[in-house]
């Protein structure tokens, strides 16, 4: 029995003095080291002999010395059986470490304090390893919070979704309205746009795709819908099991307008150069067919029946003629002669004019700004663009209704660029607006409203070549032009023109 209990010590013993990265040894009452391992020379750099004896304090730093702690700790294990704790320990060779121990109290047999026992482990690599995790940490949500894409890890397995700081700040939903689920964020895919966006990343995690990507509207938390580019890594184990999705979700709605701005300016100019060069040709031609009808047609004695085939020429011509003046308005081709003028008094010279126009159940509104720059402008033009503008005005007020020419300053920098479609360059600009309480537009209309021969009326009654031609006109000034409307909330067209003074030459006698 005796052999047993020896050779289980023995053991025992074996055991402590052969773990290597554990310190454990043995202290007396008297607060000095009475037993020594292997982990004490490794974690403190002692040798057994060095070790043995030595006050156990030195293990602290000076600064936890001079506080009292070593005396402290002991006490509070005499008195509660045990203490642990995390601190800085000092080795041998006055190097510190960051040590995780415990110091247990020991009784003989008869209950008395016999000393203690101190085990402790060197945490410092676990403790570098901490601090660099919380630094990458910090880093990234740092990175994230400054980007503009939201950052997502959607687990796979349970279905729910980790999104990034900055959620908040560019979709607008605080942390706690943010479900983890992935329908949370399925619900607020516009209607239109959900089945195709599930569905391709079901089909993508499902067929093995590395990667899945998505344009879609998604519901800001304003109920704006926002345009989203969605772009994200699908994460496999080694069998290719599907695991997790890392992805990134920006905001693209600012950057697609200004794209569909652009491409929408495009087709317009392509158009343009394609009508242009037919109204150019069929000008000649018109000159031409008039020049001659009218010589005949002066030729004729009075009172020839044949005079009503010559008129008919001539007021097919005419009419042809002003086709084609549109059309090369709407190409930048017409002969301009800019001069300066003061947009106001334009538009009161105008004035009596415009009214006949619209008729007796139409109103006609004049809401001018006192104070307005002039304007470089062709005469003949700005009266076609107002013209225009107003006749069509009236065609989407059958019922009456009423009619607001409005004219003010506009000024535009890099930092102040309003609301509009497309940016606007730097500089002055009158801003003419024609407003009317009409039928308004839908989008699909809005859309194609500024192309030739675009039309919704009823043949004979509209070419589709009004809008070309005042967007013609006004980008030929150098301004812009947009129109804004909806169905049955009537349609405001802004026009801006650029401010300017006569070249310098225009100045001379
Ligand atoms: N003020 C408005 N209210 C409602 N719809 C408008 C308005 N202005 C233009 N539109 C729409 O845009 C289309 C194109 O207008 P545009 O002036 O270019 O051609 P049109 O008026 O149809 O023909 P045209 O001016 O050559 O006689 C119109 O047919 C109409 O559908
Ligand atoms: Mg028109």
């Amino acid at each position: 029995m005796a052999t047993d209990i020896d050779s289980e010590l023995g053991w025992l013993r074996a055991l402590v003095e052969q773990i290597r990265d554990h310190a454990i040894f043995m202290i007396g009452p008297d607060g000095r080291n009475r037993t020594w391992n292997e982990g004490v020379h490794r974690v403190l750099g002692y040798t057994q002999a060095e070790f043995l004896g030595q006050h156990a304090s030195e293990l602290f730093t000076p600064e936890d010395r001079a506080a009292g702690v070593p005396e402290r700790e002991l006490a509070f294990a005499a008195e509660h059986g045990s203490a642990s704790d995390e601190r800085w320990l000092v080795r041998k060779d006055k190097t510190r470490f960051w040590a995780s121990g415990m110091t247990t109290r020991i009784d003989d047999a008869r209950g008395d304090l016999m000393g203690f026992a101190k085990i402790f482990r060197d945490l410092t690599v676990e403790r570098q390893f901490q601090d660099a995790l919380r630094g990458s940490e910090e880093r990234y949500r740092l990175a994230t919070r400054a980007a503009h894409e939201a950052i997502w890890d959607r687990d796979l397995n349970t279905s729910t979704i980790q999104w990034s700081d900055n959620f908040e700040q560019l979709f607008g939903y605080p942390p706690d309205e943010v479900g983890l689920e992935v329908v949370w964020w399925e619900e607020r895919i516009h209607p239109e746009d959900r089945v195709r966006v599930t569905e391709g990343l079901r089909m993508a995690v499902e067929t093995g795709e590395p990667r899945w990507e998505a344009d879609y509207r998604f519901r800001h938390r304003s109920g704006r819908s926002a345009m989203v580019e969605d772009r994200a890594y699908i994460m496999r184990s080694t069998d290719g099991t599907p695991l997790r999705m890392l992805g990134a979700m920006a905001e693209v709605t600012e950057r697609r307008r200004t794209e569909d701005a652009l491409r929408h300016a495009q087709r317009l100019e392509a158009l343009g150069r394609l009508a242009g060069g037919v109204a150019h040709e069929l000008n000649n031609m018109l000159t031409t067919i008039m020049g001659n009808t009218e010589y005949l047609d002066k030729n004729l004695p009075s009172g020839d029946e044949r005079r009503q085939f010559t008129r008919s020429v001539l007021y097919a011509a005419e009419r042809s003629a002003k086709l084609t003046r549109q059309l090369l308005a709407f190409a930048r081709r017409q002969m301009t002669q800019p001069v300066q003028l003061d947009m106001n008094s334009l538009v009161r010279e105008l004035e009596p004019i415009l009214q006949p126009l619209l008729g007796d159940t139409i109103a006609l509104n004049l809401r001018l700004a006192p104070q307005l720059g002039p304007v470089m402008v062709d005469r003949t033009q700005v009266e076609q663009i107002v013209v225009n503008l107003l006749l069509n005005a009236r065609d989407a007020m059958p019922e009456g209704g009423r009619v607001t020419i409005e004219s003010q300053p506009a000024r535009f920098d890099n930092s102040t660029q309003g609301d509009h479609p497309a940016p606007i360059e730097p500089g002055d600009y009158v801003l003419l607006t024609v407003s009317d309480t009409g039928i308004g537009m839908d989008a699909s209309t809005l859309e194609r409203a500024f192309e030739p021969f675009f039309t919704t009326k009823p043949v004979g009654q509209g070419t589709g070549l009004g809008l070309a031609a005042v967007y013609g006109a006004v980008k030929q000034q150098g301004g812009y032009v947009w129109a804004y409307s909806e169905p049955g909330h009537g349609t405001v067209i802004k026009v801006y023109l650029r401010q300017g003074q006569p070249a310098s030459s225009s100045l001379l006698p």
